[in-house]
């Protein structure tokens, strides 16, 4: 059965996260540069990789890691100049492969020019630029709290009983999208970049745009009388509008390639996000994260068992095949590293990484790897709270602390969950730094770079990278491409407790992919095994008429 889908040209793509200062620093700052990432595009190009999302590079004060942009039309230095990014889009372009940037458009910089004139004359034209609000009864106007931890208000400087909104930390106000001079801004920056060779973007945070501009107090959810800012979030309608028009005044008109990260949607809006007249090209696929959440925080993180893991895989692919494309990851830079989330302590392994990366490359929906992932770098381990550099960790540090977990435990909870553990520098070879840097890394390279680094998997045919190499051409093969593409998902004996296996169905043409996550052997005896081939499989395979057996970690795909 064909998909109704319209075919895109980015459903067959593979797509790869860089996290720019990690990557590959070539002046010896310390810090990743564009550089970095142009000497490495035939690295990315030999993996199979064909779209790059670039974390942002825009002129920033580092407040949030890029993430406070204070000007959208320029790069910071500290990653390169202008003319670097463009010849980055024509070294991109040469190997076909396609760029996109990070569009954080909810909030800027504190120190944006808009901002800063905004706080010099709150009722001039800039102030609207914003969420101004006054204050209530002494305090700020509402008990929202941000996703940062703390009030969502903040004083405007100078100002007496003057606040504005910050969904995120307080250096990143809030943008007001209720004043069509604001939009104005943004869509033109946005077609800037487009018309400058972009191929699309991946965009930030976008489900705050909507606010309920009353700025109701909501019921408490923590002990100071705060409510995290997603109860606002949750109780308001007319995103899609906004969206809507978004993509109308830009991405429609350059056929742009857009991934949202998008949580806290309903999921009868599916279709309005990722269908076919949808908001965006594709979102995140974030249900397998979402279990590991702890109520509160993630330093209150729980181990996922693997029965829900597959359940959640699998009812995220089905609701979605009907409607559209999910973008499937393990891993960004927000998040743990993917082999210590999903896989169970034993199969914390070279063996069981593979079978992780068959399970998700082969899922129906747009691949995005992370950097590292394809070398299976781990969480790092972090000697005391002070080696942390991400905002967000030392607050889930403060809020384990106050909740009375003693200081080694708040640091263990790092060492699991801190989205630094995804963020130090990637491990190149086993040289000095790992060959990140030549400098001082801006970040604590991870001890195990002597084991765990690329060039040494260059050079072993078995290594992981290699196998993701394999698993890439696998999709992209010829033969198989339409059917990994765009073919149906089908869960497949769901009765074995920890075997996770599904077909992928194009025109009665199929493709089997089985993995098992236990510690014991598991047999598999159906008459869909009959006549298969391997196509691929992280240990030796025979298969017999009927019946496979798989051992630990092992993961098979017959065609
Ligand atoms: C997104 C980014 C994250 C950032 C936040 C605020 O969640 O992925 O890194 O801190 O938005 O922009
Ligand atoms: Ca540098």
């Amino acid at each position: 059965m064909h998909s109704p889908i319209p075919r895109k040209w980015w459903h067959d793509k593979i797509a790869y996260q860089i996290y720019p200062k990690s990557f590959l620093d070539t002046n010896g700052d310390g810090i990743g540069d564009l550089q970095g990432i142009i000497r490495k595009l035939d690295y990315l190009k030999d993996l199979g990789i064909d779209i790059l999302w670039i974390c942002p590079i825009y002129r920033s004060p580092f407040v949030d890691q890029g993430y406070d942009i204070s000007d959208y039309y320029d790069i910071d230095p500290t990653f390169g100049t202008m003319e670097e990014f463009d010849l980055l889009l024509a070294e991109a372009k040469k190997r076909d492969m396609y760029i996109l940037m990070d569009l954080v458009i909810n909030h800027c910089s504190d120190r944006h020019p808009w901002f800063q004139k905004a706080a010099a004359d709150p009722e001039g034209e800039y102030g609207n630029y914003f969420y101004f609000r006054r204050g209530k009864n002494g305090g700020p106007p509402s008990n929202a709290r941000s996703y940062f931890g703390g009030s969502a208000w903040e004083k405007v400087p100078g100002q007496e009983d003057l606040y504005y909104f910050h969904a995120y930390a307080k250096a990143q106000p809030d943008l007001n999208w209720e004043n069509p001079k604001v939009l104005q801004e943004l869509y033109t920056m946005v077609n800037w970049w487009l018309e400058k060779g972009l191929a699309g973007f991946r965009i930030d945070a976008i489900i705050n745009i909507q606010k309920d501009t009353a700025f109701p107090d909501y019921p408490a959810d923590a002990p100071d009388g705060t409510a995290s800012v997603v109860k606002m979030i949750e109780s308001v309608d007319g995103v899609g509008q906004k969206l809507q028009q978004l993509k109308k005044h830009t991405f429609d008109k350059y056929d742009a390639f857009t991934v949202g990260e998008v949580f806290n949607m309903r999921q009868e809006e599916l279709a309005e996000f990722v269908g076919p007249e949808g908001h965006f090209s594709t979102i995140f696929d974030f249900s397998p994260n979402c279990l590991s959440d702890g109520p509160g925080g993630w330093y209150r993180n729980r181990e996922i068992p693997f029965s829900e893991l597959r359940s959640t895989i699998f009812r995220t692919q089905q609701e979605c095949q009907g409607i559209g494309f999910l973008a499937n990851i393990l891993e960004n830079h927000d998040e743990p590293r993917g082999n210590s989330r999903y896989l169970p302590p034993y199969a914390r392994n070279e063996m069981g990484m593979k079978m992780l990366a068959t399970v998700n490359l082969l899922l129906r929906g747009i691949p995005f790897l992370f950097q590292g992932q394809e070398i299976g770098m781990t969480n790092c381990p972090m000697e005391s709270v002070e080696e942390y550099d991400d905002i967000n960790t030392k607050a889930e540090y403060a809020l384990a602390l106050e909740a009375g977990y003693s200081r080694q435990e708040a640091l263990e909870i790092c060492c699991r969950f801190s989205r630094d553990n995804g963020r130090t520098p990637m491990q190149w070879d086993d040289s000095d730094n790992a060959g990140f840097t030549a400098g001082t890394p801006w970040l604590k390279v991870n001890p195990n770079f002597l084991q765990i680094n690329a060039k040494e998997q260059q050079q072993r045919d078995d290594s992981l990278l290699q196998y993701y190499k394999k698993l890439i051409r696998l999709r992209k093969s010829p033969e198989f491409r339409e059917i990994l593409a765009w073919g149906n998902f089908e869960p497949l004996w769901e009765d074995k407790d920890m075997l996770l296996a599904y077909r992928r169905v194009l025109d009665g043409r199929d493709v089997l992919v089985m993995a098992n996550f236990g510690r014991e052997a598991v047999t598999v005896r159906d008459s869909l095994l009959e006549n298969r081939r391997v196509l691929l499989s992280n240990e030796e395979t025979v298969l017999h008429g009927s019946c496979v057996t798989l051992a630990p970690s092992q993961a098979l795909v017959v065609g």
